[in-house]
């Protein structure tokens, strides 16, 4: 895994540019996004935070899962994001960090984030994984989407040109790079652990599942 990507005040940067525009990675996240979201078995009633909420079309998912009874919150950096996800979701939203996250500790049933990991450097993951442990229930779960590894040869190739690219400018990759999460998760504490890889358009994503 790169190390070190673009700083978090780029990536809002990127994020408030690219605005609707980042809906076409639909054709090579949706799939992975989908397995993330069923994994996290929603009920009625719960609370699920969405961390990173981009354009806000999975957030339309979390909020009919757990209906009215429910509550679906979230949170981006980008305030371009965040204008695109309330007016797609009405839903309580604000801005912040991820890494320092505005929420009081074991208040949420589940946590969803995707293809927001692969673009923090990787000394931050460890605090952003205890923040998350932090504000899940005991017993919550949590469902993690990001870019990874290649996993059979289009992807392996797909990954390898991405990486060329993203070694001579982070930014033409979003600062997003592939992340393998799972000894991290692990090593956050959290229990158990299941990683699966779905491929779109040759563009490889794990799903990491796991309970506090
Ligand atoms: C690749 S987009 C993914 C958006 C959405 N989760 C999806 O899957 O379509 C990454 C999102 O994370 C946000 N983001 C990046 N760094 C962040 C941070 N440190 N704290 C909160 N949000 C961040 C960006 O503004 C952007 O909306």
């Amino acid at each position: 895994m790169f190390e070190n990507t673009i700083s978090t005040a780029a990536a809002e940067q990127f994020y408030n540019r690219l605005g609707i525009g980042h809906d076409r990675a639909e054709v090579y996240e949706g799939l992975a996004k989908q397995q993330g979201l069923a994994a996290l078995d929603l009920r009625p009633g719960q609370r699920v935070l969405n961390v990173g909420v981009g354009t806000g079309k999975e957030h339309l998912q979390l909020q009919a899962a757990v209906s009215s009874a429910g509550a679906a919150f979230g949170l981006d950096r980008s305030p371009v994001m965040l204008k695109l996800a309330y007016s797609r979701t009405g839903a309580p939203l604000c801005q912040a960090d991820a890494r320092r996250l505005p929420y009081a500790s074991a208040s949420v049933d589940r946590l969803f984030s995707s293809y927001m990991l692969d673009l923090l450097a990787a000394p931050d993951l460890p605090g952003l994984l205890a923040e998350f442990r932090r504000v899940l229930k005991p017993g919550g779960r949590m469902a993690l989407v990001s870019l990874t590894e290649g996993v059979d040869w289009p992807s392996r190739i797909l990954v390898g040109a991405w990486k060329t690219a993203f070694r001579l400018n982070p930014l033409w990759c979003g600062g997003c790079r592939p992340v393998q999460l799972a000894a991290l998760v692990e090593r956050a504490s959290f229990a158990p652990v299941q990683r699966e890889v779905v491929t779109q358009l040759g563009f490889p994503s794990e799903i990491i599942v796991a309970e506090r």
